[in-house]
């Protein structure tokens, strides 16, 4: 499906759902997004790699935090030079259903 048609049925989806439903909408229109701008690094499950220092996403171990704002500022900003800036390339829809997906990965 593509990311703009995932959105749609987000934005349609949620006039009818309860707030956790939304979320976890959001979460899954995330995935996509999170396989081609992520997965490189953090590995297609979120279990991060080693060799690369990118941590895994999955547990309940942070480096900067986990709570939606912490995840959301760390894509925004990038971390330590080492985690890339996302902010410039992506646009907030985007960078909204990143941040609602990695959560999800440890907020089962
Ligand atoms: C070029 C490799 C690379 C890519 C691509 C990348 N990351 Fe990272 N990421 C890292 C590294 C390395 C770190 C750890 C930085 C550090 O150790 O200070 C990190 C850290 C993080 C953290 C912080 C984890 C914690 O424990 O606090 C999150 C969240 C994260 N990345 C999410 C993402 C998301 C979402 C994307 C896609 C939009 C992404 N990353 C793309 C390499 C990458």
């Amino acid at each position: 499906m593509k990311f703009e048609t995932a959105l749609t049925i987000t934005l349609v989806l949620t006039l009818s759902m309860p707030l956790a439903q939304v979320f976890a909408a959001d979460a899954a229109a995330g995935k996509s997004a999170y396989e081609k701008t992520c997965a490189g690094c953090h590995g297609a499950d979120g279990k991060g790699n080693a060799m690369l220092g990118a941590p895994n996403l999955t547990d309940e171990v942070w480096l900067y935090g986990g709570t939606l704002a912490d995840v959301r500022q760390t894509i925004l900003k990038g971390r330590n030079g080492r985690m890339p800036t996302f902010g410039e390339q992506l646009d907030a829809d985007r960078i909204h259903l990143l941040t609602a997906y990695v959560y999800s990965l440890s907020n089962k």
